[in-house]
């Protein structure tokens, strides 16, 4: 018999087929008439099936009168048109195979409803939920149109490496990556001696894979990566996570405002597809988790998004009248509330911030001739902030290195990044996306920990 999942038992053209259904039971309900009714999902759809269970099955006393929230079940039958409210097809079973309990006295999700930090403590069972299944069938979509989206404009997919000895962002937020005995050596209190590392010489998570992307782009034109990030900043909020997804996209012969024209039309094709592919969890979304994000999400499509110097989103901050917890000032690095109060309160849009004081910017970024400013890019999103930082890259030999000493980096690590303007440089230019604060942006989510389906931070990394 022809296995069906849910989302499409539940189309109308399924009616009079017989078919067989497989998933977890999420209610029971008995009919004096000497049936059941059990609500099944397998996660395909946020809706569940209805299944008419008739006391005629075998089974009917001995099991399907004692299954409960989270057991688990095959079944056979023929799909019926329904006359249930919000549901167009059913099924009358013929047979009804249980393959797994699950103790209502003991299933933690027998309850209806549990908070989303609570549900953090069993990230083991979590993605049964309506929220869960729904966050992760909207990051599937995402993950999607990333793809679709870069490869349709020509972009080639690189693959850049996950342990590496250099620091991207310049910030000092890496996780170690080691072979040695830190155990016997703190115990013999030797000197450590990176000859005898792995890779003789410290080594560590990347940040970033911008700067070997650079490396493609200079040689095919447009690329992209798309992989995992580690940062170990100390950071408890609810938008940091120690281990995430980024996307980068680097092109050859683009400077700042190209690059700035990709971000905004990549935004727009993410949320146009989730709102298409995923229309019933986005309902959901605005119906229990914020009920503006739809109405958001559609005034994103229809405008441009703003595009504001950093000196005039300063001014901006300063005539605010607002009280931020951190003192705005030209020179500064622009705080979360600074950035929610830009996107959500002033333009009620998503705003390219760009233009930022050279000093608070990592060493590759493009030195603008006021010599004070570099061309960075941070995209601001409403309910996100930054979900995208990004910049021209700087091309010419002698301004770069002078910025790696500003900076203290030692030019002779970074050979190869030097070669590149050595060798053929362009203009070039790129972004990264946070895969995690896109989800966030798309569903309304408020807490980054419930759109990643094992979140990283401190202190927590259990399963
Ligand atoms: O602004 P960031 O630090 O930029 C870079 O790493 C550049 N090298 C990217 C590039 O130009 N290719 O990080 C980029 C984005 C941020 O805007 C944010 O969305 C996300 O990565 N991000 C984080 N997401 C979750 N948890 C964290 N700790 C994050 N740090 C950055
Ligand atoms: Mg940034």
């Amino acid at each position: 018999m022809q296995k069906l999942r849910v989302c499409d038992a539940r189309k109308q053209e399924t009616v009079g087929q017989q078919a067989c259904l497989q998933g977890w039971i999420r209610t029971r309900r008995d009919s004096k008439g000497g049936f059941s009714f059990l609500e099944v999902n397998d996660g395909s759809c946020l809706a569940n099936i209805q299944i008419i269970a008739d006391n005629s099955l075998s089974n009917y006393e001995t099991e399907i009168k004692k299954l409960s929230a989270g057991c688990s079940v095959s079944l056979e039958g023929e799909i019926k048109e329904s006359g249930g409210k919000g549901q167009t097809t059913e099924v009358l079973a013929t047979s009804i195979t249980v393959h797994g309990w699950a103790d209502p006295e003991e299933f933690p999700l027998q309850k209806k409803r549990h908070s989303f930090e609570k549900l953090r403590e069993w990230a083991h069972l979590r993605p049964r939920t309506n929220a869960f299944g729904a966050v992760a069938r909207v990051r599937n979509s995402i993950c999607r149109s990333i793809h679709d989206f870069f490869q349709e404009e020509s972009f080639l997919y690189v693959h850049t490496p996950i342990i590496t000895a250099s620091d991207c962002e310049g910030a000092g937020e890496m996780f170690r990556v080691t072979t040695l005995d830190l155990e016997t050596i703190a115990e013999k209190a030797c000197q450590l001696d990176y000859s005898f590392d792995f890779f003789d010489r410290p080594s560590f998570l990347t940040v970033s894979g911008q700067l070997e992307a650079e490396i493609y782009a200079t040689a095919l034109g447009k690329v992209y990566t798309f992989g995992p990030t580690f940062r170990a900043e100390n950071s408890n909020t609810s938008r940091h996570l120690a281990e995430f997804w980024m996307i980068e996209p680097e092109m050859a012969f683009y400077e700042l405002p190209d690059n700035m024209d990709v971000a905004e039309r990549f935004l727009k094709r993410i949320v146009t597809d989730a709102l298409d592919r995923c229309s019933e969890d986005m309902e959901f979304f605005n119906l229990r988790v914020d009920d503006t994000i739809l109405a958001t999400l559609q005034s994103v499509l229809d405008n441009e998004f703003v595009r504001l110097p950093y000196t005039e989103a300063v001014e901006i901050l300063e005539k605010s009248g607002v009280a931020f917890d951190f003192p705005v000032r030209w020179g500064i690095d622009l705080q979360s509330e600074h950035e929610r109060f830009l996107t959500e309160q002033h333009f009620h849009a998503p705003v390219i911030v760009y233009d930022f004081p050279r000093s608070i910017k990592p060493f590759y970024m493009y030195v603008n001739d006021d010599g004070k400013t570099v061309r960075a890019m941070d995209v601001l999103a409403p309910n996100v902030g930054e979900i995208i930082g990004g910049s021209q890259r700087e091309d010419r030999l002698d301004v770069l290195t002078s910025r790696m000493a500003e900076q203290d980096l030692n030019a002779e690590e970074y050979w190869w990044y030097i070669d590149l303007r050595r060798f053929g440089t362009v203009p070039h230019s790129g972004f990264g996306l946070g895969l995690e604060r896109l989800v966030q942006f798309v569903t309304g989510m408020k807490n980054i920990r419930d759109v990643i389906p094992f979140p990283r931070t401190p202190g927590s990394a259990d399963f």
